[in-house]
């Protein structure tokens, strides 16, 4: 079957023209300014949407059992939120219990993912113990096509592991050909400051961010830089939050280390000050790395426009403020750190970042969709409009906002950390692999529709940063 998209406003990572693009099945055939005399089976008039590939986002937790407590969005409610928010691939954490295998870990994703899939998704592994069966065990995750791992400096006594244990970790992955990414904040700083405030009766969400300044975070990112330069492996710094991590990414990159950063659009988007909200509110922005100040989010905003900063995430990880977050309503230490994003993103960073004029159209395309494909092994697959590429798209309507709500969000949890910030954009139509998903807020596929998506070994892909400017941190 083939469709023609006619009269849209085609953007990618490095264009932007009105035209028309023809799809075949699942797969694009080409993309240009004059197709109205291909052959096709159906036209739809785009009457000047914007034509964008499909989002990924490479960085979420659904279902996700953490911190005593269960992720509220699972692959169903959280691909819903994907799907209306334009991303049509995620990139969930595959998360091994204390003890446990890579495999018993992926038995258990795959039972969660596979039923109930709406959006295409892959795994990245984390590891949170290393020892022989786990080194081995490393063959299974690339043969299963997973080839990134997740490491964290922090969470001590559950996913932290140490320095000997990554830098080990990094050099059976240079061996096989993949990246490690990090939570990179210093853990036992942040548990010994976290310890100090309990003991002195300092235990509302107010005292969250203080356990875990930015200079914390900058160490630590620092740190997993230099692991990787020694191992000549690539690195990936998470959930960025803050000018400390930034100046430490942007030393690695001018130094010619392979290193690789990500935001989340809360980061961009919120400041520390939520913590201070009255009535317990201020826990529903714990999350970890924590909210930060202006000067921290102005850096982060000139990271991703001068190319120090490669993607934008979400971290989305939800849980409802009535019965989750309340379980730390008498130890901020006890509240389950995560909130959500998959469904705000691209709206959110199309309205504060390309309307407000910190970005361009080109750069959230290439931030929300190009590059996280190009790290993680998926393009010209995915985040990508060339033939050949999976026929996901998302036609987006620039003359509809919306205020956020999670009244009306797609989300399973009670609470949106966006709530009442108005977008001036809406995916109103969503094609994954050439299959109309959604339309003008009505799922048209059912849960399992979504497909694992296998990713090959190799280097992260290079990316362009030509028509950037000085990646310098202008703060
Ligand atoms: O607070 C967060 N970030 N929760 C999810 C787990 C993680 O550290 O990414
Ligand atoms: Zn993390
Ligand atoms: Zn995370």
């Amino acid at each position: 079957m083939r469709t023609l998209i006619q009269n849209a406003e085609i953007v990618t990572a490095s264009d932007q023209f009105r035209g028309d693009l023809l799809f075949q099945d699942d797969k694009i055939l080409s993309v240009g300014s004059n197709l109205g005399d291909a052959t096709r089976d159906q036209t739809i008039d785009a009457n000047g949407k914007y034509l964008l590939p499909g989002g990924l986002d490479v960085h979420c937790h659904l279902e996700m059992p953490f911190m005593g407590s269960v992720s509220k969005d699972d692959f169903t409610s959280g691909g819903k939120c994907a799907i209306a928010g334009g991303t049509t691939t995620v990139v969930d954490f595959c998360i091994p219990s204390k003890g446990g295998t890579l495999a018993q870990a992926l038995e258990i994703w795959d039972a969660k993912s596979k039923p109930k899939a709406m959006c295409d998704y892959s795994y990245h592994m984390c590891i949170v113990d290393w020892n022989e069966g786990i080194r081995k065990e490393l063959d299974l995750a690339f043969e299963r096509g997973i080839t990134s791992f997740k490491i964290f400096t922090a969470y001590k006594g559950a996913l932290m592991i140490s320095d000997e244990e990554i830098f080990d970790l990094m050099l059976e992955v240079r061996q096989r050909g993949g990246l490690v990414t990090a939570h990179a904040v210093n853990g036992d700083v942040l548990n010994i400051l976290a310890a100090r405030f309990a003991a002195e009766g300092k235990l509302s969400p107010h005292y969250h961010p203080l356990c875990q300044p930015p200079v914390a975070e900058g160490e630590a990112t620092g740190r997993v830089l230099e692991l990787g330069k020694m191992a000549d492996q690539p690195a990936y710094i998470v959930h960025m939050t803050c000018k400390e991590a930034v100046v430490e990414l942007a030393r690695a990159r001018k130094r010619g280390w392979e290193s690789y950063g990500e935001v989340c659009a809360q980061h961009l988007m919120l400041d520390a000050d939520l913590y201070d909200l009255p009535d317990f509110e201020g826990a529903k922005y714990v999350m970890s790395p924590p909210l930060r100040k202006a000067h921290d989010r102005e850096a982060l905003w000139g990271a991703l426009a001068n190319g120090i900063i490669q993607v934008v995430g979400t971290d989305h990880c939800t849980f409802d403020f009535k019965g989750q977050k309340d379980m730390g309503k008498d130890d901020f230490r006890k509240i389950p750190n995560g909130l959500n994003g998959l469904q705000e993103r691209m709206p959110v960073v199309w309205t504060y970042g390309v309307n407000q004029k910190r970005i361009s159209l080109q750069r959230l395309v290439e931030t929300c969709c190009t590059n996280p494909a190009k790290m993680f092994g998926l393009y010209p697959t995915k985040g990508s409009l060339l033939p050949g590429s999976d026929a996901d798209l998302v036609l987006w309507d620039t003359k509809q906002g919306y205020t956020i709500s999670a009244k009306t969000h797609q989300s399973a949890c009670d609470t949106n950390v966006y709530e009442g910030t108005r977008v001036e954009v809406t995916a109103h139509t969503v094609f994954i692999r050439g299959q109309k998903v959604y339309e003008a807020g009505k799922f048209l596929v059912e849960p399992g529709f979504g497909q694992y998506q296998k990713r090959p070994a190799g280097r992260p892909m290079k990316v362009d940063y030509s028509s950037l400017g000085n990646q310098t941190v202008g703060v």
